[in-house]
């Protein structure tokens, strides 16, 4: 008979939290002619203030470890120039890293997926389609092995979804600015991605059409468990929006500070945790008036 040899017993270790986006010391480095220069040691220290080092390749960010949870919405929120676009790009698949990781779901990103959807700043339409076939050309463009009727229905399903049933008709050039986005974000949406990326999509807007489309596109993250990272230059919007807020700093873009929006949804535009938060973060711009004080979050 089979005799266990007495061992010792280790407790199983549990692995660790691993995020659906992971970030590790990732750079990325431009050079001067705009292609992604061979990777080499910079360093931000006798950057000129363009962020071109002697040699004019640029630092668009260094150093950025970040862990996005699944079904976080996360915000990246700086000024012009700090390396959110680029960031976002790099996650969407469609730029390479220049040094350090990203992985989703534990595995590294070597291009892009349906499963990774991007929205915009430009709404990117095709001008010569409508609004229906602006968002089934994602369907179209994979093979998804869905019939035609199937198709025919996620999109209209989505286009009622973001509020333009009726509009499907409609070319991009009669369209509102609002209503443009909304169809940006159903082409997004219609693969039916894990993770939203979405660039400064309502710079665009009016301030009442922005606050109608943050509040649309909080309901459609949440109520479909995406994960989302949203740039923002906003300070409001991002603290309205995000369950962290990233900031980062320019030249090179650096991570400076994640703060945490511990607000349940639906938001109060004037609840007094986000409007200490904003308190907090327009210090760190170096944008508040009161000097006094200490705050803390
Ligand atoms: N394709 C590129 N070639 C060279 N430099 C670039 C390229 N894309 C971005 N950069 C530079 O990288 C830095 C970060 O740019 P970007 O990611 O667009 O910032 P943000 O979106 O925060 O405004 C800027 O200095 C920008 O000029
Ligand atoms: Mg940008």
């Amino acid at each position: 008979m089979y005799q266990a040899s007495p061992t010792v017993e280790h407790p199983r270790e549990a692995p660790p939290p691993a995020g659906k986006i992971e970030l590790t010391d990732a750079t990325k480095v431009y050079a001067a002619h705009g292609q992604a220069a061979a990777m080499q040691p910079t360093t931000s220290a006798g950057t000129p203030g363009n962020g071109a080092d002697e040699a004019g390749s640029v630092v668009a960010f260094d150093g950025i470890s970040l862990t996005v949870s699944e079904g976080e919405l996360l915000c990246l929120l700086g000024r012009s120039g700090c390396g959110k676009s680029t960031l976002l790009h790099i996650i969407a698949g469609l730029e390479e890293l220049s040094a350090g990781s990203l992985t989703v779901d534990g595995r590294p990103v070597d291009g892009p997926s349906h499963r990774r959807g991007l929205v915009f700043q430009q709404y990117a339409l095709f001008p010569w389609l409508d609004v229906y076939r602006n968002v089934r050309f994602g369907l179209e463009a994979r093979s998804t092995g869905m019939d035609g009727r199937v198709k025919d229905r996620a999109v209209r399903d989505l286009l009622a979804l973001v509020g333009l049933e009726g509009f499907e008709g409609a070319r991009p050039h009669e369209l509102s600015g609002g209503m443009a986005q909304r169809v940006a974000i159903a082409r997004a949406l219609v693969n039916e991605p894990e993770i939203l990326l979405l660039d400064e999509p309502f710079n665009a807007l009016d301030a009442f059409t922005r606050m109608t489309m943050q509040d649309e596109l909080v309901r459609i993250v949440k109520q479909r468990g995406m994960t989302a990272i949203f740039v923002t230059h906003d300070i409001d919007e991002a603290l309205y929006l995000g369950d962290r807020v990233a900031i980062l700093t320019p030249r090179p873009g650096r991570i400076r500070e994640i703060v945490s929006v511990p607000v349940a949804r639906p938001r109060d535009r004037n609840d007094p945790t986000l409007l200490r938060l904003r308190d907090h973060v327009y210090r760190e711009f170096g944008l508040a008036v009161r000097q006094e004080g200490h705050y803390s979050i």
